[in-house]
């Protein structure tokens, strides 16, 4: 095998709790420099290949601006026009482009398509989302914590509804930034159980979205039917009606306590839309810092440590 050695970011775990606070500082300063209107770009002429097995609004927009900004460049590919589709193998498609780009992101179902990408791509990979992990987000909320609350070290986290790749992600990220997670879930809905196990010294799980949120200084949620699981919906809608954040949960956390999703959203059902449409709601800022999270994160993995 043609196994590399250069940095992926594949999980938040990829980074020490060092460089990960960096990067979240990082992201705030390039934010600045962003609004003051300085010049910076430190990736002239590389590029960027990201691969989308599914949809994306943010994390297309984001990634190909940030490379702009930075002054490099983006290229959207699709496996219904690349030959990704068609069945090129993913250990050929790595080292094809990794021959031509600077770094590859991709949003993919399976977590070992990315891992195998990887372990065959002579560049960094990002992940922008598998059914495993979403790890980029993650950067985000974590540094719109950070610009909001201050350090989220110490602080408890509450997350409401599906354990899905966002639950997972927060499970990583209560062990690198070193908070408190209590998850409420439906049964037969549970994060990862090696994640849960590996996160159990600061990690609860219940079964009561209001004794999750009580106290919590961060109430975050997510969409009950993931992509992929489309056909679910209609099963997942009713079990997972008790698990809406609303203002009775809101009113279970400390006083000034942020409500996060990751976006798209769906007012009504699992987030009331006073909760998402009300001032403890931060999602505009979530989803403006994936611009300057992943610009901190894309000249890490070509600067910094490359
Ligand atoms: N939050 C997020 O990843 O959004 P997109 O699916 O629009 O990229
Ligand atoms: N859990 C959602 C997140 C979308 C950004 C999904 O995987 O579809």
């Amino acid at each position: 095998a043609h196994r590399t050695h250069c940095r992926h970011f594949l999980s938040l775990l990829d980074l020490s709790d060092v460089e990960a606070r960096a990067l979240i500082a990082r992201a705030i300063e390039l934010k600045r420099m962003l609004k003051a209107g300085q010049d910076y770009r430190p990736l002239p002429y590389r590029t960027l290949a990201m691969i989308f097995e599914k949809s994306s609004t943010r994390t297309r927009v984001s990634f190909e601006t940030g490379m702009v900004q930075l002054g490099g460049h983006a290229l959207f590919l699709s496996p219904r026009d690349t030959q990704l589709g068609r069945g090129e193998p993913i250990e050929d498609s790595a080292r094809v482009l990794s021959r031509m780009v600077d770094a590859v992101m991709i949003r993919t179902f399976s977590q070992e398509t990315l891992e195998r990408f990887a372990a065959y791509s002579s560049v960094p990979v990002i992940n922008g989302l598998s059914d495993r992990l979403h790890p980029c987000q993650l950067l985000a909320d974590m540094q719109t914590y950070q610009e909001s609350r201050g350090d989220i070290r110490g602080r408890r986290v509450a997350w409401i509804g599906d354990g899905n790749n966002m639950c997972n992600s927060f499970l990583e990220a209560a062990r690198l930034f070193d908070f408190e997670l209590r998850i409420a879930c439906p049964e037969g809905f549970e994060p990862d159980a090696a994640l849960l196990a590996a996160a159990s010294d600061r990690c609860t799980l219940v079964r009561d979205p209001e004794e999750a949120a009580d106290g919590a200084h961060l109430v975050a949620t997510d969409v009950w039917a993931s992509m992929g699981q489309e056909e679910e919906q209609a099963r997942r809608q009713t079990l997972f009606a008790p698990f809406q954040v609303t203002d009775a949960v809101m009113a279970r956390a400390a006083g000034d306590a942020l409500f996060m999703h990751c976006l798209p959203a769906h007012r009504g059902e699992e987030v009331a839309a006073s909760v998402i449409d009300g001032p403890r709601s931060v999602v505009w800022d979530e989803a403006e810092n994936r611009l300057h999270a992943q610009k901190a994160l894309l000249e890490f993995l070509l600067t910094v440590a490359a």
